[in-house]
């Protein structure tokens, strides 16, 4: 097996190399003078199950270069060619709100359909749909950081309560919940802009004696975890801790939640506020989706 890593984060492809015994893949990428992308692999991918760890955080970036890659690897002989991406972008326009909008999930899902066997991914942002086969046609595995994350908390955090900031949270919440022992609430959320939202209140009556633990799959904005924390403070809670799934962090989101909480991501996406690793699932993942997908040789 081979591992390619196009410029997203060396430092989980590594991991994922290692645990997977398998081989980096090796890649030359550059700009052209004129900002095309220049592309070139290195490894003999005859024959090889190709895998492709590209984490589609600032996804526009990106894609083109993760297609033009996954073309030439096929080109180039490959027997398998998957996508590995903890973060999969475009998941939350899964509705058209005003006339004319693209929901952009579905083109996203064709492309990524039509040039991989397989997807890999992180707890998804499924709120209207109800699996990834709703919208992708290649065979995928999602792996869930519910009992991560409940792991994380038993170690750290004495008498959490568990806080869902929006219904779609519950998915979440409710597992890493029942997996750490803890009691949750889901709080209701309607957003008004993408920096304009509001968080129904919490019912704090019983939750004096806990520490609050606000789980949540994606912080952006990070608006969601700012309103809900707001509450908190304003009932005289100790300091919260807030665990993003998928620590995106746009604009100086990270620098307003530190001041105000403990912020922990997993590593998902690479950032300073990663604390919970995810290889060991995701190459078990890769493991299963393969030997479920691609045809051993004769
Ligand atoms: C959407 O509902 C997601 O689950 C998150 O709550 C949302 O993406 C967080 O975004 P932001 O940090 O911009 O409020």
């Amino acid at each position: 097996m081979l591992i390619f890593n196009p410029d997203s984060d060396p430092a989980l492809a590594a991991q994922l190399t290692s645990l997977l015994d398998a081989q980096a893949g090796l890649l030359e990428q550059r700009r052209f003078p004129d900002g095309e992308s220049y592309l070139r692999v290195h490894s003999d991918c005859t024959d090889q199950d190709c895998v492709i760890l590209c984490n589609l955080f600032h996804p526009d970036k990106r894609i083109l270069p993760l297609l033009f890659l996954a073309d030439t690897l096929r080109e180039c002989g490959a027997r398998s060619v998957g996508l590995v991406t903890p973060y999969l972008a475009y998941m939350r326009q899964d509705k058209r709100f005003k006339p004319g909008e693209c929901v952009s999930s579905r083109p996203f899902a064709r492309l990524l359909s039509s040039a991989f066997d397989y997807l890999i991914t992180m707890d998804p942002h499924l709120h209207r749909y109800h699996s990834l086969d709703d919208i992708y046609s290649i065979p995928s595995r999602v792996v869930q950081a519910a009992p991560l994350i409940a792991h994380w908390i038993q170690e750290n955090i004495s008498a959490p309560l568990l806080i869902g900031p929006d219904s779609e949270s519950e998915q979440w919440v409710a597992q890493v919940a029942h997996l750490a022992e803890a009691p949750f609430q889901i709080l209701q959320k309607e957003r008004h802009g993408d920096y304009d939202v509001s968080v129904s209140l919490p019912d704090l009556d019983s939750a004096t004696q806990h520490t609050p633990v606000l789980v949540d799959d994606i912080i952006s904005s990070g608006r969601t975890m700012l309103e809900t924390i707001a509450h908190l403070q304003a009932a005289g809670l100790p300091k919260a801790t807030a665990i993003g799934v998928h620590g995106i962090f746009a604009g100086n989101a990270y620098e307003q939640l530190t001041k105000v909480a403990d912020v922990v991501t997993t590593d998902c996406i690479p950032h300073l506020s990663n604390q919970i690793d995810i290889a060991a699932p995701l190459a078990a993942a890769v493991r299963e989706l393969l030997a479920e997908t691609v045809t051993p040789p004769n």
